[in-house]
């Protein structure tokens, strides 16, 4: 059966068929998948019951997979409940159990309902990531999109000319700070540090403009810290008008895949005493979006 794809929202978006997920793909279908992402920037692929090392498998068709010696996140190894290559966005912990609701792990994974982009807050930020949903709660979890090429498009002629060569700074501080969550250790501090992203990028492979926000991002360099603050807000604002967004309503065993150069992207609330469990495996990008000067 041949690779198709439909859309799912006015200007971006589309549901993926006739792939099996669990399978190696041929090279036509990764052409025509890496086409589709150019185009839509959000895939959805139904019904595809993939075990961990199939969905590591799937995404290693597109690239290489993110790994990093710090942590993007507050919980230890030895806590985890995955192996390595794929990352627990479930609320369970590493016995399967719910997670309390006082869990320093929920408050920090709480944070993940915030407008982002995936791995901003690392030196070289994610190309793709791909959610798999494995248990789906029975209301709300919605993962909303908001096409950043959109956004960056219908912004006025001094906007984007204002903000062509800002760079910000963003790290995971910042976009738990916004929560209230501000009870880190030193060590996971160090491991934030803040590092430098450009406002606007141009996709290597369209040549469209984006932007490039994110909770995460805290500062713009040069700028006052309340001016930038505003103005992210502002931007973000802009960025996340219903017009640009497509929320997704999982079904147990979607397989959603995003590209982070493209989108920001929340999730959002669930019932806490359901479970939800979700996996990522994620796409290392090309290179810095800016000299990191640190
Ligand atoms: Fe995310």
């Amino acid at each position: 059966m041949a690779v198709s794809i439909r859309p799912l929202h006015p200007v971006f978006a589309g549901e993926v068929a006739g792939v099996d997920c669990r399978r190696p793909l041929g090279p036509e279908e990764v052409a025509v998948i890496d086409a589709g992402m150019d185009e839509y920037a959000v895939l959805v692929f139904r019904e595809q019951t993939v075990t961990d090392a199939e969905q590591i498998a799937f995404t290693r068709h597109f690239g290489e997979l993110e790994s990093y010696g710090t942590p993007g996140h507050i919980r230890k190894r030895a806590d985890q409940r995955l192996g390595p290559g794929i990352a627990d966005f479930s609320n369970l912990d590493k016995d399967g159990r719910i997670m309390s609701a006082e869990d320093r792990v929920w408050f920090f994974k709480l944070g993940d309902r915030l407008w982002h982009s995936d791995s901003s807050f690392r030196p070289v930020p994610a190309k793709y990531s791909i959610l798999s949903g494995r248990v789906i709660p029975s209301w709300g979890a919605n993962t909303e999109f908001a096409d950043m090429r959109a956004a960056y498009d219908a912004l006025d002629e001094r906007t984007k000319a204002e903000i062509e060569d800002l760079v910000c700074e963003h790290s995971l501080k910042y976009s738990r700070e916004a929560i209230g969550f501000t009870d880190l250790t030193e060590e996971e501090l160090t491991a934030f540090q803040p590092v430098r992203q450009r406002l606007v990028r141009t996709h290597p492979a369209t040549g469209r403009k984006s932007l490039f926000l994110a909770s995460h991002a805290g500062a713009v360099l040069g700028w006052t810290i309340p001016e930038a603050r505003m103005f992210l807000r502002d931007l973000t604002e802009h960025a996340t008008q219903r017009e640009f967004v497509y929320s997704h309503t999982w079904r147990p065993h979607d397989l959603v895949m995003w590209d982070n150069r493209a989108t920001m992207h929340r999730a959002r609330r669930f019932d806490r005493n359901e479970v939800r469990d979700v996996r990522r495996t994620t796409l290392a990008g090309d290179g810095p979006t800016v000299e990191q000067g640190l």
